[in-house]
């Protein structure tokens, strides 16, 4: 299949194939020529896939051939997805509520829907390849999280429950809800899951492994974009209709940007490992910053944010 496919209507097995900077570039054109609410609706209703029609056999063929410590190596950062994708479907319900209009909310409704999509999906390939099963979803959640990093738990557990909690006790003030889309929509979806997801896929897609995920997590990808661009979009809006809510939108990144790219980032040990490998460790978060940088400029913000080290030079 060619890489030039159009990804609009790409079947699950389709999207194994799709190089995942192609996904992400529907962000970029996304945010050159915003679209409106209602597209975006409409792009939805054209862009469904079902979590039960992957057939993970083949991934689990690869998982049960891994030796335990590339297991564990992989588990880490599929771990913080699963359980990210429970903290987003548990915490968007207020921000439905909230949205100050029809299309805002009509759009946002098939976001929940999407979101719980995706721990659908996450939680079949736990089990289904991965063999990580303890019962029912909030029990197995509640062992996978121990593989979560602090600072990944810090802004997708504490900072996304505050947020959404506060929307739902003000869902009439708006600040709440600017602050909470520029928490999940900017920072978790366009900054750490964007960035995470692109490293993730890029990677099993040299190794060639997992393509039955691949398929799946490059159409939660896919998913992602509408998300995102709707946040850049609402945030723009806000701002053209309340100026003062800049400096919502500005406090609220300042809070949590640094510790989000922290998030994506290698742990020191890390660090040091790659680079005496000739590895670039700071690949994903760069373009957690790059993706961060790029929404500001079309929500109309200039502002510093936290950066990360050029490419080494080996
Ligand atoms: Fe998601
Ligand atoms: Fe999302």
């Amino acid at each position: 299949m060619s890489i030039e496919m159009p990804i609009e209507d790409a079947s699950l097995t389709q999207l194994q194939h799709v190089p995942i900077d192609n996904v992400m570039s529907i962000i970029d054109e996304g945010l050159v020529h915003l679209p409106s609410y209602r597209e975006l609706y409409y792009r939805w209703e054209r862009q469904q896939w079902k979590a039960q029609d992957i057939d993970f056999s083949g991934d689990r063929t690869q998982w049960l051939r891994m030796n335990e410590d590339e297991q564990r190596m992989r588990l880490g950062g599929l771990s913080a997805f699963f359980k990210g994708e429970e903290c987003v479907t548990n915490t968007l319900a207020p921000y439905i509520t909230a949205m100050p209009n029809d299309d805002m909310r009509i759009f946002v409704t098939t976001q929940l829907v999407d979101e719980a999509r995706h721990t659908v999906f996450f939680e079949r390939f736990f089990r289904d390849a991965l063999g990580v099963d303890y019962g029912r979803l909030e029990e197995t959640l509640a062992v996978v999280e121990r593989n979560m990093g602090e600072k990944t738990r810090y802004i997708l557990v504490d900072a996304l429950n505050d947020v959404s909690g506060r929307i739902q006790r003000e869902p009439d003030n708006l600040a709440r809800l600017v602050e909470g889309v520029v928490l999940y929509h900017v920072i978790i979806e366009g900054t750490m899951a964007l960035a995470g997801q692109r490293g993730i896929l890029e990677v099993y897609r040299e190794q060639n492994i997992f393509p039955a995920f691949r398929g799946g997590f490059t159409a939660v990808a896919r998913d992602e974009s509408r998300h995102v661009v709707f946040g850049v979009k609402f945030l723009r809006d806000m701002i053209q209709r309340d100026a003062a809510q800049a400096k919502v939108i500005f406090n609220a990144v300042n809070t949590y940007a640094r510790t989000a790219i922290e998030a994506v980032s290698p742990p020191p040990q890390q660090i040091e490992f790659m680079l005496a490998n000739k590895q670039d460790p700071w690949t994903t978060p760069r373009y957690g910053v790059e993706s961060l940088r790029k929404k500001l400029k079309v929500i109309g913000l200039s502002m510093e944010i936290p950066d990360v080290p050029p490419p080494p030079v080996f």
